[in-house]
């Protein structure tokens, strides 16, 4: 696969001498490891256009430990995380995050995170392996950074979420002091004339959260990013031209050599790293979906994370059933709060039969690839959002937390490829949401939007386009290092 920037995959050819080992490094969270490993995915066997050839090790924690039996191609080597087992146990990302950092940075932790990172790079000084030339971290791995830095170790860092999503996080101290945050009920539907088209609804707030920890963690990333030798975004050109632009302006201001968008990356990787950490993805749903009439299906997941109380997942259930349309529904075990295993309400599979299946984990990708999927009602997580617009499907979003307002507020107001379902889940407002994409006037609309968008992600993904070139030109600078 010849292409422009002169990076190919694996072909003959010498330029063994500047064989190169990349380190990636995920956040040990679903929507974080899935893009990292597609990154991996799509850098492993590359040859840069002047020699040279790249291989990828996978650092990973115990925490949300991957299975490196799943991916044969790429190395793995296990670091230490040092997460408390009560932090680990109750869940909270934020917490988990500042745990791993304090872990990493200093921690008690015996062998260090430093100590095996510099085992890692050694290993691959002694000759059987190629010299490692650089750590791709994700956006959250600050202590990571600063421990690469004092090996020598250049980093560039993954983000996982939007270019938008960046703009607001490097923003967010200038916004805490223009006191936009914490929102005040009177002012949620006011713009934020810095970042349009957000609203003040639409900015990270977590109302539950520890607000200082909050605060810390965005100022980490937005450090994080500057001081690396590059950012790659998992999103492409044509999506956010201008938040791209003005990402690369700012970072171009800290010294920092590149900024590409080079997504979405369940593209761009031959390889399929789209697996649940804990749970296998359920095939009887493709079979179902086949015999299903095209564009006729909603396929309903809300994510990895996010979840709903009891009285919700009622809504939810008996809004699909109502509407009468065909769904694909996973409702993943930890889906209901304070429940293992949530059951489905009396009635409901009986009212449902033949026209919902309801699964506990989905291989995602290929459903909404499916012909009889014609619309996603997500939580607005940003894989799910990228994946979907891959697909030309339009989208119901029903937000919960991080970026997911944010997210869905592009997602009505710029690309207008889907709506928000305001306010609480309601059985009567689910179905007129889902009457309302499916089978109404105005949901065909949107659905040629989706057509149309996801044609320009096409050219972002064909061999000159924008995409290929960020992947090409992020293979040649890691060689290049
Ligand atoms: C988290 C945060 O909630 C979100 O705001 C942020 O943008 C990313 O991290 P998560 O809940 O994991 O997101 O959602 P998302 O980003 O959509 O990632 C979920 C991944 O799991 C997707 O790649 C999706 O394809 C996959 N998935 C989900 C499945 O493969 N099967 C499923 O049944 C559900």
């Amino acid at each position: 696969m010849a292409s422009v920037d002169g990076a190919t995959r694996r072909g003959g050819g010498d330029g063994s001498s500047r064989r190169r080992r990349v380190l990636v490094f995920p956040l040990p969270f679903q929507g974080h490891i899935n893009p990292m490993l597609q990154l991996a995915g799509a850098l492993h066997g590359r040859r840069g256009g002047g020699g040279g050839e790249l291989s990828v090790t996978v650092l990973h924690t115990r925490f949300n430990a991957i299975d490196p039996s799943r991916y044969p191609e790429l190395a793995f080597a296990e670091v230490p995380d040092g997460i408390p087992p009560d932090v680990a146990a109750n869940g909270n990302i934020v917490d988990i995050i500042v745990a791993l950092n304090v872990a990493m940075d200093g921690g008690e932790s015996s062998p260090s995170f430093r100590d095996v990172l510099a085992s890692v790079v050694a290993a691959d000084d002694e000759g059987r392996k190629p010299r490692a030339s650089c750590l791709i971290i994700d956006g959250n791995l600050m202590a990571a950074q600063k421990a690469a830095a004092e090996l020598g170790l250049p980093t560039l860092v993954l983000r996982t979420g939007s270019a938008a999503c960046l703009r607001c996080y490097l923003a967010y101290p200038a916004l805490l002091q223009k006191g936009y945050l914490p929102p005040k009920e009177s002012q949620l539907y006011e713009p934020v004339e810095e970042l349009p088209p957000l609203r003040v609804r639409d900015l990270y707030y977590t109302s539950n959260a520890n607000q200082e920890l909050v605060r810390k963690v965005l100022g980490w990333i937005a450090e994080t990013a500057r001081n690396s030798n590059g950012v790659v975004i998992n999103t492409f050109d044509e999506l956010e031209p201008a938040e791209l632009e003005r990402i690369q302006r700012e970072l171009d201001g800290d010294g920092v050599a590149i900024v590409l968008a080079a997504g979405p990356l369940h593209k761009l990787s031959p390889m399929n790293a789209g697996g649940s950490l804990h749970l296998r993805p359920d095939r009887s749903c493709i079979e179902w979906l086949d015999t299903q009439a095209t564009g006729s299906v909603l396929y309903v997941s809300f994510g990895s994370l996010a979840s709903l109380d009891s009285n919700e997942f009622l809504e939810v259930a008996w809004g699909l059933e109502s509407s009468g349309q065909p769904f694909l529904w996973v409702v993943r075990p930890d889906l209901v709060k304070g429940l293992d295993k949530p059951s489905l309400p009396d009635g409901f599979e009986r009212a449902v039969e033949g026209r919902g299946k309801v699964i506990k984990w989905a291989p995602q990708q290929e459903v909404l690839a499916h012909h009889a999927v014609g619309g996603f009602w997500t939580h607005s997580g940003w894989n799910s959002m990228l994946e979907s617009v891959s697909e030309g499907v339009p989208m119901i979003c029903k937000p919960q937390f991080a970026d997911q307002m944010l997210n869905t507020r592009y997602l009505e107001a710029v690309w207008a490829v889907g709506f928000e379902l305001v306010g609480k889940l309601e059985r009567g407002e689910i179905k007129k949401a889902i009457k309302r994409l499916m089978v109404e006037k105005e949901g065909a609309e949107i659905r040629e939007r989706a057509k149309e968008l996801k044609k320009k992600m096409d050219q972002c993904l064909e061999s000159s386009g924008s995409s290929q070139i960020a992947i090409n030109r992020l293979v040649n600078y890691i060689i290049s290092l």
